[in-house]
């Protein structure tokens, strides 16, 4: 991001500009200010499609992309099929790097994330991590799906924040709402979502690292769920 911006720019005064202004209503003002510079991305998670629906249905010039890991769920794939479909878009998809991915795969095999905490971090950095940092080269303003209710951690989220580590601010609109909002407002516009949500997957990311959570569990109960919570993130939300 250009440094003068960087100096000039406080999350605060950004938060102040758009507060009181709905979802559409603020990435508008944001792609406005900051035009072609703010991308919004896309697991394809419930939360995911809320945004998506914000963005697409009322056309705002906000870039929309998705990491594909290559070991997503096959209903991820249909939701974004789906989406694409619906909308009349072409969601864009980031790869893992060739060169680090084989390297990594011949080395430790496909399933090294089960083998360790390290092995786990090293396949989401280069299936995910690497990749994102392309996405957002050049950009001002992420904007992510993260919600407060998700884990303790992600209660210290602001609706927009500095983000250090990617040198951009991230604006997380949906950070304050429940899941009975979500599915309420799913519903109410006839989003497509992913089945696995009925089937008690809470939070989705790769196929072999998520299982449903049974009643009473955390919400990332089922993420890496063979790991202590304490180490369950993958270095996508990193501060
Ligand atoms: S993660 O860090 O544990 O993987 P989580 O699945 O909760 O993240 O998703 C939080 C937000 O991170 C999503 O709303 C989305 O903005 C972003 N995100 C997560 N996974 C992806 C992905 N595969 N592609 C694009 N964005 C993603
Ligand atoms: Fe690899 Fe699992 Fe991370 Fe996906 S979630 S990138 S498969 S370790």
């Amino acid at each position: 991001m250009d440094n003068t911006i960087e100096t000039k720019i406080t999350a605060t005064s950004l938060l102040h500009q758009i507060s009181g202004l709905s979802i559409d209503a603020a990435l508008a003002e944001l792609a406005a200010r900051f035009p072609g510079k703010v991308t919004f991305s896309t697991s394809f998670s419930i939360e995911d499609q809320v945004i998506a629906h914000h963005i697409l249905s009322a056309g705002l010039p906000v870039s929309i992309f998705t990491l594909d890991t290559g070991r997503l769920f096959a209903e991820t794939y249909s939701v974004w099929s789906a989406t694409n479909d619906k909308y009349g878009t072409h969601v864009q998809a980031y790869y893992p790097d060739r060169a680090l991915l084989e390297a990594f795969v011949d080395q430790k095999g496909p399933n090294a994330f089960y083998a360790s905490v390290a092995d786990r971090k090293a396949c989401c950095h280069i299936r995910k991590v690497e990749p994102l940092k392309r996405a957002l080269q050049g950009q001002t303003i992420w904007v992510t799906g993260l919600r407060a209710e998700h884990s303790p951690e992600r209660r210290d989220h602001q609706l927009i924040e500095w983000d250090e580590g990617n040198q951009l601010f991230k604006y997380n609109p949906i950070l304050h709402w429940d899941t009975a909002q979500v599915r309420a407002y799913i519903d109410q516009h006839n989003v497509p979502y992913n089945p696995l949500h009925d089937k008690g997957f809470v939070s989705i990311g790769c196929a072999p690292c998520t299982r449903a959570i049974k009643a009473g569990e955390d919400f990332r109960a089922g993420r890496w769920w063979w790991e202590d919570n304490s180490k369950k993130e993958c270095g996508l939300h990193a501060s």
